[in-house]
């Protein structure tokens, strides 16, 4: 297994690996490192049907029950489906993890990574960029890190600041998704110990003892400074990808820059976590 960082924050690229073999313990534990270390791993060349790959992010982790079942696959429920084939309601496409966001962040456990592994990708475009917020976060001024490092973030399944609009939940999915939770703006890794910011424009509906007014700019000027491109990695989607990342130190979000009468369709896997701190 090789193993090539991507840039000198975020990503790294894994090849010589083939995940529909048994891993051994030594390769286990470099992947993980290597996840901890890089927060994003680009494992190419793999094809792995479903059933191979819940085997084979069992490595990283246990599997998360994803919020909206509607995405679910019939015969794998717990892996869903990316595709920019769907639409809402009225009939608007609808395009999965347009805007910088963290997955599921209004669950108490939000999941540590995410997962996907491409199926059918776009000829051009459709890249996926992540931002490293414990770079953000180490950047930003004192004052600055004084003044957040206390604050509770309030997130709910959908933000009703957020302008882009997510699938609704069926009546049973509301039932298991909690209504709202709290979660620092400022948390820290459970592994690596570094800092981050954790906010999330399409989760978040406000801070806790803040008013609306104080509450929404802080939210945008902490989203403006941590998405810049200097904390960012692109990943450029290549056929046989498998991605993993870690939720507890990025946003990440999906471009809808290429044709739409081209489909593309990915796995999508989340693994558990823990009580942000
Ligand atoms: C997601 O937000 O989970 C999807 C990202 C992507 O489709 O690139």
């Amino acid at each position: 297994m090789q193993i090539a960082a991507m840039t000198d924050h975020t990503g790294a690229e894994i090849r010589d690996l083939d995940l529909s073999r048994p891993i051994g313990d030594d390769v286990r534990q470099a992947l993980r490192d290597a996840f901890v270390r890089h927060h994003v791993l680009a494992i190419r060349g793999q094809e792995l049907a479903p059933a191979a790959l819940v085997q084979a992010v069992s490595l990283f982790g246990e599997i998360f029950p994803q919020h909206n079942t509607r995405f679910a696959l019939p015969d794998c429920p717990q892996i869903h489906y990316l595709s920019n084939q769907d639409s809402f309601p009225d009939g608007r496409r609808y395009i999965p993890g347009e805007g910088w966001h963290t997955d599921h962040s209004n669950d108490n456990r939000p999941p540590m990574a995410t997962v996907l592994h491409a199926v059918k990708l776009p000829s051009h475009g459709g890249d996926t960029q992540f931002a490293n917020m414990a770079a953000a976060y180490d950047a930003l001024p004192e004052p600055m890190r004084r003044c957040i490092d206390p604050l509770l973030a309030i997130h709910v399944y959908q933000s009703s600041h957020s302008a882009r609009q997510l699938m609704t939940l069926s009546e049973t999915n509301k039932e298991r998704v909690p209504n709202a939770v709290l979660h620092p703006i400022a948390r820290t890794h459970p592994e690596s110990g570094a800092k981050s910011i954790y906010i999330n424009p399409i989760r978040i509906e406000g801070i806790l003892g803040l008013d609306h007014k104080e509450a929404l700019p802080l939210l945008d000027d902490l989203l403006a400074h941590a998405t810049q491109e200097r904390f960012q990695y692109r990943h450029r989607w290549q056929p046989g990808d498998l991605v993993i990342w870690d939720n507890r130190c990025l946003l990440h979000k999906a471009n809808s820059d290429y044709d739409m009468g081209e489909t593309r369709y990915l796995y999508r896997v989340m693994l558990k976590g823990d009580v942000p701190r």
